[in-house]
């Protein structure tokens, strides 16, 4: 391990390269996310939102490009992790993918697995934490909830456990993908308040966590507010506050901006 930037850098990129059958997708991203940050990476559909936070979370290799991700106060290359590694380095960290990837069981079942298998609790223990993570995000402690399996659930309580399920592994970063995609209007603000809230770590005495939301929702960034880091032709073409983003005069930011939909508006207030 080498101490290759200042202690606060959390995820190092540069010059990251990534193509899928000779059509390049990332070309040259670079970036630097600071220790609790609040960032929201948008740009067009198809531009490698997805595929860069794939790359962050070691479920791509790069074609070429270093990331280099904070682990106990020092910066790591991705690439020299071993399987072992990759996984001490994911306890530290919190994915909500945008289908959720829930198991099929119980809302119990969903927050007690990594709780037994990495962090080896007793059912005892699970169902205390279990009981704050999902007070944390709004949702129902008593047993017959626990209980329910998850197939039974809405598309917005099924993102909170997505999320509850995170909190319970005491996350030092966050990682959304569309968090609020398909989401009917009042589940879609409710989340993002919810976003807003975790990125606070109340037990670690109101510490902020890094939090990562890669979005599509025009009414989230108005909501919240965070840095924006914007994708586009392979690169990063922005990298700054909300307020100078929503006011910039350029070509590739202004017709974005202007064009870019309320996500529960385009999509009817479906859950
Ligand atoms: N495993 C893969 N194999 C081949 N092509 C891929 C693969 N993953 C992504 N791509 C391509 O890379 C490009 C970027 O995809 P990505 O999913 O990152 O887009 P995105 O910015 O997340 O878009 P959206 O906003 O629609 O989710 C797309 O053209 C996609 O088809
Ligand atoms: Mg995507």
């Amino acid at each position: 391990m080498v101490d290759l930037a200042p202690s606060e850098t959390e995820i190092r990129i540069e010059k990251l390269n990534k193509a899928f059958d000779d059509k390049p997708v990332l070309q040259g991203v670079d970036l630097t996310v600071l220790v609790g940050s609040f960032i929201a990476i948008v740009g067009g559909s198809g531009c490698g939102k997805t595929v860069l936070l794939n790359h962050i979370l070691g479920l791509l290799k790069p074609d070429s490009g270093r990331i280099h991700v904070r682990m106990e106060g020092e910066l790591v290359d991705l690439a020299g992790l071993n399987g072992e590694q990759l996984d001490d380095l994911h306890k530290h960290w919190g994915v909500v993918f945008q289908r959720n990837a829930l198991f099929s069981g119980t809302v119990l079942d969903n927050i007690a697995l990594w709780l037994k298998e990495v962090r080896h609790l007793e059912e005892e223990a699970v169902e205390i934490i279990a009981a704050k993570v999902l007070d944390s995000v709004g949702l129902p402690t008593e047993r017959d909830f626990l209980d329910s399996p998850v197939e039974s659930l809405s598309g917005g309580m099924a993102k909170r456990i997505a999320i509850a399920r995170s909190l319970a592994m005491k996350p030092d970063c966050l990682f959304f993908d569309e968090p609020t995609t398909g989401l009917d209007p009042v589940n879609a603000s409710q989340i993002q308040d919810l976003l807003l809230s975790t990125h606070i770590d109340q037990e670690a005495g109101g510490v902020p966590r890094t939090t990562i939301i890669v979005t599509h929702d025009k009414d989230l960034l108005v909501r919240l507010k965070p840095q924006i880091v914007m994708l586009h032709e392979g690169k990063v073409s922005f990298n700054g506050q909300f307020e100078d983003f929503m006011t910039s005069a350029s070509p590739i930011i202004r017709p974005y901006f202007d064009l870019m939909p309320v996500l529960h508006q385009r999509d009817g207030g479906k859950v």
